[in-house]
């Protein structure tokens, strides 16, 4: 059988969802700022989480907001606009629904289809360790996520085409190296 990878256009560009996360929420608005061209998807609890932040969305972006039930937007993978996804933060919900391959939300949708063209992701996990401080609208706060939560995080990490990442940092050093291969031509394997 021929190869049928969706091949990202000439002027794919990187796309970034964004989850009703706070886990370093105001963090991942720094880093697309640093990424030129990115659209952005916006869950519907992010849309709250800005506002509890006090946050804006970066007004010269492409958004995309989650208002159909089909998330009509998430075609444009199949189209080969993007190169690559980073979905940051990604919630406790979301990757729970990516791993078991639920599709039901504009975020959850990018996941399914990008891995569907193979595109590949980066995605920051919140919950990666049984007690960890967490940035509140108020303040630091301590989480202990659960054995599911952190089941599941591990259960993303082994998925193909997906990258999971579990700090901020390596979140920096993630899309460096993506930025890396895109200058040097070379697709990122399953
Ligand atoms: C201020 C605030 C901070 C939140 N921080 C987190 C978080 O760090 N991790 C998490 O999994 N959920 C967090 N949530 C809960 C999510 O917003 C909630 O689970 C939501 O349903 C996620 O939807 P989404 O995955 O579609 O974006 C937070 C909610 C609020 C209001």
């Amino acid at each position: 059988m021929s190869e049928t990878r969706t091949n990202p256009r000439k002027d794919a560009r990187w796309a970034w969802a964004l989850t009703g996360s706070g886990h370093f929420f105001v963090e991942s608005l720094a880093l697309i700022a640093s990424l030129d061209p990115v659209d952005l998807f916006v869950s519907k609890a992010a849309e709250e989480v800005l506002r509890m932040y006090r946050q804006e969305l970066p007004e010269h972006l492409r958004i995309y907001h989650d208002l159909s039930a089909s998330a009509v937007p998430v075609g444009r993978f199949y189209e080969g606009r993007y190169h690559t996804l980073v979905v940051s933060p990604a919630s406790a919900n979301t990757v729970a629904k990516c791993v078991y391959g639920i599709a039901d939300s504009l975020v959850t949708n990018c996941f399914a289809q990008a891995g569907k063209c193979r595109v590949p992701s980066i995605v920051f996990a919140c919950d990666t360790s049984p007690e960890m401080i967490t940035m509140a609208p108020r303040g630091p706060v301590p989480v202990y996520p659960r054995a599911i939560d952190l089941e599941n995080t591990d259960r993303l990490s082994r998925f193909e085409y997906c990258t999971v990442v579990e700090t901020i940092g390596a979140l920096e050093q993630a899309v460096a190296a993506r930025k890396v291969e895109l200058a040097a031509g070379t697709p990122a394997d399953g």
